[in-house]
């Protein structure tokens, strides 16, 4: 789609960037001073907060909720359902620096071979002003608490907190918490949830 705006009912403002290539499903808005990258595809009825930045060629599914100063790079793959808080930062590269000797020059910012992919599954929260690290998978339905540094993947459903992110506990899928960790761990079993559903919970971590 050459015109993004041109699906039914998308809203983008006009101090947004949007480049070229940019797919923008129906019922989407993308809030002021956002910058969409070439080639960044954004599901149906997303919310895209003010001074977002979302990279060359990110994939976002559909009613996935991020708020402001929210910065998803190169790499960054977000599936339906998903909410990232204001101010978190994702991150694509385990050992950066700005330039390759052996190229001489400034590297772009765009997609290279040591650009390490992190997948954020259906319906998982990321708390605010979160870090998650490279190359990173969290599962669906698990919950970020504010304020964490992620540098491993987080099972389904888990909680997790702090920096380090360690296992906290596990939320079930309306977002109540259905278990509390005791020294890092949660018994294996059906844990349940007031409101009707329940979590499986394998003991990985
Ligand atoms: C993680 C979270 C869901 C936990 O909520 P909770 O289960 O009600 O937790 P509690 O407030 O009962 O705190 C339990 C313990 O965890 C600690 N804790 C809570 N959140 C924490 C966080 N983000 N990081 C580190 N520790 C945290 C508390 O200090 C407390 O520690 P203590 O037992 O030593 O006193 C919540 O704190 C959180 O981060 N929510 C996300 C908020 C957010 O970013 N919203 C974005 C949209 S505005
Ligand atoms: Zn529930």
């Amino acid at each position: 789609m050459n015109d993004p705006a041109a699906a039914t009912g998308v809203r983008i403002h006009p101090t947004a960037i949007v480049e070229s290539g940019v797919v923008i499903g129906p019922r989407t808005a993308i809030w002021d001073g956002v910058h969409v990258r070439a080639g960044a595809r954004i599901g149906r009825d997303c919310i895209v907060g003010e001074k977002t930045y979302v990279a060359y060629d990110v994939r976002i599914g559909d009613l996935v909720k991020i708020n402001a100063c929210v910065y998803v790079c190169a790499g960054v793959e977000i599936e339906d359902g998903v909410m990232v808080a204001a101010h978190t930062v994702f991150t694509n590269d385990r050992f950066p620096r700005a330039t390759d000797p052996d190229l001489g020059g400034l590297l772009t910012s765009a997609p290279t071979d040591a650009t390490l992919t992190t997948r954020v599954r259906r319906g998982a929260t990321i708390g605010a002003n979160c870090t998650i690290g490279p190359g990173i998978e969290l599962g669906e339905f698990c919950m970020v608490g504010m304020g964490s540094v992620v540098t491993a993947d987080v099972p389904a459903h888990a909680l997790v907190l702090g920096n380090p992110a360690r296992l906290a506990g596990l939320v079930c899928r309306c977002g109540e918490p259905v278990a509390r960790a005791v020294a890092g761990t949660v018994p294996c079993g059906t844990h349940r949830c007031a409101c009707g559903r329940s979590v499986e919970w394998s003991g990985s971590a």
